[in-house]
């Protein structure tokens, strides 16, 4: 099956030659860095989250003020994934079923406790990339 195959919104796209790294809390130094095209920035819903799947992982885009974040869609309360559901407040979200709050900024919870992935976003071209780790 090819990557076009797998999911209409999401295409594993190479890494131009000389484009910028990003760096990635947590990531191992040998670890390499896909750029995932999730979609196209006038499809992202201005007021709701909404749920992308890049590298293996559920993750909610937030546009916010002009500029998109991406967050671990899943909630460190309960582990499912509801963060693209939730009810954003500023630069926070609230996970749906119970409340527990996490900055899009940082992931760090602001109400409940745990800390969230998040995830470099590029705007490129009306174009919108999420960069995860590579698959190993
Ligand atoms: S599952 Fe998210 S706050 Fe309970």
């Amino acid at each position: 099956m090819t990557d076009e195959g797998r999911s209409s919104s999401v295409h594993r796209i190479p890494v131009p030659e000389g484009a910028p790294t990003f760096a990635v809390p947590g990531k191992r130094p040998d670890m390499g860095v896909q750029r995932v095209r999730v979609g196209e920035l006038e499809d992202l819903p201005l007021r709701r989250g909404k749920l992308v799947c890049a590298g293996g992982k559920e993750i909610a885009l937030w546009r916010v003020d002009g500029g998109v974040y991406a967050i671990s869609a899943v909630c460190a309360h309960q582990h499912v994934a509801t963060l693209h559901e939730g009810m954003r407040n500023g630069s926070t979200v609230a996970c749906p079923l119970h409340g527990w709050t996490y900055s899009l900024e940082s992931g760090r919870a602001v109400v409940g406790s745990g800390i969230l992935r998040t995830y470099p976003v590029a705007v490129e071209r009306g174009i919108v990339y999420v960069e995860v780790d590579e698959d190993v």
